[in-house]
C-alpha cells in the first residue's frame, strides 16, 4: 500500500527520503515520486516501477541542495500506473502526498466539474490538492479544517504549501502517520521504520490531529484547531534484519527463522502461563482479520471448539464491519494483524468496542494502531518480516491460539496434565526444524507442481484450515490457481475440473477423521488426480504419504504442517522465476479497505 516519507531539517532530504521510500517498499507499490521544496518553488520527480529507476531519474538533475521534501510509494487504488497517476500531486500552491482512499471523490470531482475545473490524473488525491488550493486561506491550518470536513475515506497526507518556505503539514484519518523529532530537523512517515535511523522520539497522530512541522518544532492541532499536547514515545527499534544473510530471498529467510522467533514467543508466554487471558467468562469468540491472518483464525476456531470447547466464529475483517452481528454478552472479539494496520482489522475492532465487546489482539508491530486501540494484546516476537506473503508472523499467531486454547482448556479443567503439555510446547521449535531440514524432498515435489495450471487441497477440519494457507501460499507466490476445500466437499461441484494429473494435496493429520479423507482422495484419484499426501507419523501406515512430520499433541500439530507448505509454495515459485519477495499486486500492509 502507498507509503509516505517527508523530511524538513539541515540535510540533503533525497537521501533521507529515498532511504524512507525503500524502508516502505515491503507495503507494496507500483510508482514512486519526491517533491523538493525551496525558495517558494517545487521540483517534482516520479518514476513508474521499482524505487531505483526514481533514482536513475534523480542522477540525472542536481537534488543535492534541497533540506525539505515529501515523498511517497503508490499502490495504485484511483487510476492506472502511470507518471501523471504517481505522487506527489500538484495544484497552484499545494503539492502533496497522500495514503488512503477518498471515498466520495466522485461527488467532489463533479462540483469542481461545474466550475470547469481540469484534471491531469485519475487521482482522487488530485482532487484534495485542488480543494486545498482552491480554499487557501493566510492561515492554512483553517484550510485543512475546511476541506478535510468535505471528504470521506481515509487519508494521511504531507503538504507543502508553496508560501510557506519552513513548514510541513500532515493531517490523517484511518490511516496511519508517525512524526519523528529529531535536532534541527523533524520527520513524518507511514511508520517509524521509515524513519528511525534518524531519530528515537516518535508522535503518533490520531484520528483528524493536524501537525504544522518545521525543523525546529512540531506543533500539533485538533480538528477544532486547538493545540494539543502529545506524547513523544521513546521507540528503539530491535536491531535491524541484516538483509538476506545468505538467503537468496526474505521468505526463504523467514522460513527458516521459524524455530527460532517460535521459541522466543513460546518462552515469553510459557513463563507466565497462569498471566494468559482467562477466556473462561466468555460465551463466544469471533475472530476477525485479513488473509493468512484469517486463516489463523480459521485454525484457532479448530483449537478453541476442539480442544477448549468454546463456540468460535471466524470472519474475514471486511466483511465484519459492515455485517450485522450479533453479540453475546459474553463475546470476546480477537482480532490477528502482523502489521496491525490493515484498514479492515482495524475498523472491526472499532466496531466491536463501539459495540462495548471486549477486544484482544493478537500483533507482531507493536507501535501499530491495533496495539494501541484493542483492550488486550498479545505481541508474537516474530521481528520484522519483509516478505509480502507472511510466514514467520503465521506460525507465531498459530501459536499464540495453541496457547491461549490450551490455558482455557487447562481452567475449565478439561485436560489436567498441564505439564505433560508444556513440555510438548517446548519441543515443539526443535521439531519445526526438523520439518524445515525436508526441504529437499520439498524441492523434489515442487518440481512436479510446477508445470500445474490448477492445484487443489483438501483436509477436514483443521486440516481444511491449514490447506487454506497452504493454498493461499502458493497462489500468491507462484500465481498458480489453487483452491482450498473441505475434503467433503469438492465433489459437490468443483470435482468437475479434476482431469488426469490434475495435482491434489491432501492433508492428513487427525486420526479421527482420517479415513474419511483418504476415501475423498481416493475419489479424486479415481478421477486421474495425481494426490500428494502429507500426513504424521501416527498415521504413516495408514496414508500413503510423501511427506511425514513427527506427530504431537492436538494443540500443535499446524505448526509442523504449514511451513512444508511454505516451502512448497517457495520452490514452485523459484521454479517459476517469480518475484517471490514482493509478489505482483500485493501489499503487505493494507492500508485501505
Ligand atoms: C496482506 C498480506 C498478507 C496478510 C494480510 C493481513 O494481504 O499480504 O500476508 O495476511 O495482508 O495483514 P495483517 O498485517 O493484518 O496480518
Amino acid at each position: 500500500m502507498c507509503g509516505i516519507v517527508g523530511y524538513i531539517g539541515k540535510k540533503d532530504a533525497k537521501e533521507i527520503l529515498i532511504k524512507g521510500l525503500k524502508k516502505l517498499e515491503y507495503r507494496g507499490y507500483d510508482s514512486a515520486g519526491i517533491a523538493f521544496f525551496k525558495n517558494q518553488k517545487v521540483e517534482m520527480i516520479k518514476s513508474v516501477g521499482k524505487i531505483s529507476k526514481l533514482e536513475d531519474k534523480l542522477q540525472k538533475g542536481d537534488f543535492s541542495n534541497y533540506n525539505i521534501g515529501i515523498a511517497h510509494t503508490r499502490w495504485a487504488t484511483h487510476g492506472k500506473v502511470t507518471l501523471e497517476n504517481a505522487h506527489p500531486h500538484q495544484v497552484g500552491e499545494i503539492t502533496l502526498v497522500h495514503n488512503g482512499i477518498i471515498e466520495n471523490i466522485e461527488s467532489l470531482k463533479n462540483d469542481l466539474e461545474k466550475e470547469r475545473a481540469t484534471f491531469y490524473s485519475q487521482t482522487d488525491t488530485e482532487i484534495v490538492a485542488y480543494l486545498l488550493n482552491k480554499y487557501l486561506e493566510p492561515d492554512f491550518l483553517k484550510t485543512i479544517q475546511k476541506v478535510t470536513k468535505l471528504l470521506k475515506g481515509s487519508y494521511a497526507l504531507g503538504i507543502i504549501v508553496k508560501s510557506e518556505d519552513s513548514t510541513l503539514y500532515v493531517v490523517k484519518k484511518d490511516s496511519p502517520v508517525v512524526i519523528g523529532l529529531g535536532e534541527d530537523e523533524n520527520f513524518f512517515a507511514s511508520d517509524i521504520s521509515a524513519i528511525h535511523e534518524y531519530t528515537n522520539d516518535f508522535m503518533f497522530l490520531d484520528e483528524e490531529e493536524i501537525a504544522k512541522i518545521t525543523k525546529d518544532s512540531v506543533e500539533v492541532y485538533n480538528k477544532n484547531l486547538e493545540m494539543i499536547s502529545k506524547k513523544v514515545q521513546t521507540i528503539q527499534l530491535e536491531q535491524e534484519s541484516l538483509g538476506k544473510q545468505g538467503f537468496p530471498h526474505y521468505m526463504l529467510k523467514e522460513i527458516y527463522e521459524q524455530p527460532i522467533v517460535l521459541e522466543k514467543t513460546l518462552n515469553k508466554y510459557m513463563d507466565k502461563f497462569s498471566e494468559l487471558p482467562d477466556l473462561t467468562t466468555y460465551q463466544e469468540i469471533h475472530i476477525v482479520a485479513c488473509g493468512s491472518a484469517m486463516y489463523v483464525g480459521m485454525i484457532g476456531k479448530y483449537l478453541f471448539e476442539e480442544n477448549a470447547s468454546l463456540k468460535t466464529i471466524v470472519t474475514v475483517a471486511s466483511e465484519y464491519r459492515y455485517e450485522k452481528t450479533i453479540y453475546n454478552n459474553e463475546t470476546l472479539v480477537i482480532l490477528v494483524s502482523q502489521s496491525g494496520e490493515t484498514a479492515d482489522t482495524i475498523a472491526a475492532l472499532r466496531k466491536a468496542k463501539e459495540n462495548g465487546q471486549t477486544t484482544l489482539a493478537i500483533v507482531n508491530v507493536k507501535s501499530s494502531t491495533i496495539a494501541k486501540e484493542a483492550d488486550q494484546v498479545l505481541f508474537i516476537e516474530a521481528g520484522e518480516e519483509v516478505a509480502v506473503a507472511t510466514t514467520k508472523a503465521y506460525t507465531l499467531q498459530v501459536a499464540m491460539f495453541a496457547l491461549l486454547s490450551l490455558k482455557l482448556a487447562y481452567d475449565k479443567k478439561l485436560i489436567m496434565d498441564i505439564d505433560s503439555y508444556l513440555k510438548d510446547f517446548k519441543e515443539i521449535p526443535n521439531l519445526l526444524k526438523k520439518v524445515i531440514e525436508q526441504e529437499d524432498d520439498i524441492k523434489t515435489l515442487a518440481i512436479e507442481l510446477a508445470k500445474s495450471k490448477d492445484i487443489f487441497f483438501i483436509g477436514r477440519k483443521i486440516d481444511y484450515a491449514i490447506c487454506l494457507e497452504g493454498s493461499l501460499k502458493l497462489k500468491e507466490i507462484s500465481y498458480i490457481h489453487s483452491e482450498a476445500y473441505q475434503a467433503g466437499e469438492l465433489k459437490h461441484g468443483t470435482i468437475s475440473l479434476i482431469e488426469k494429473d490434475t495435482p491434489v494435496i491432501a492433508i492428513i493429520t487427525d486420526r479421527e477423521i482420517a479415513p474419511k479423507s483418504i476415501s475423498n482422495v481416493e475419489e479424486v484419484e479415481s478421477r486421474g488426480a495425481k494426490s500428494i499426501m502429507i500426513t504424521t507419523e501416527k498415521l504413516k501406515e495408514l496414508v500413503d504419504a510423501s511427506l511425514v512430520v513427527p506427530s504431537v499433541c492436538q494443540f500443535l500439530q499446524p505448526l509442523l504442517v504449514v511451513p512444508i507448505l511454505q516451502l512448497l509454495a517457495y520452490h514452485v515459485a523459484v521454479l517459476k522465476n517469480c518475484d517471490i519477495d514482493k509478489p505482483r499486486n500485493l501489499a503487505k500492509s493494507v492500508t485501505v479497505e
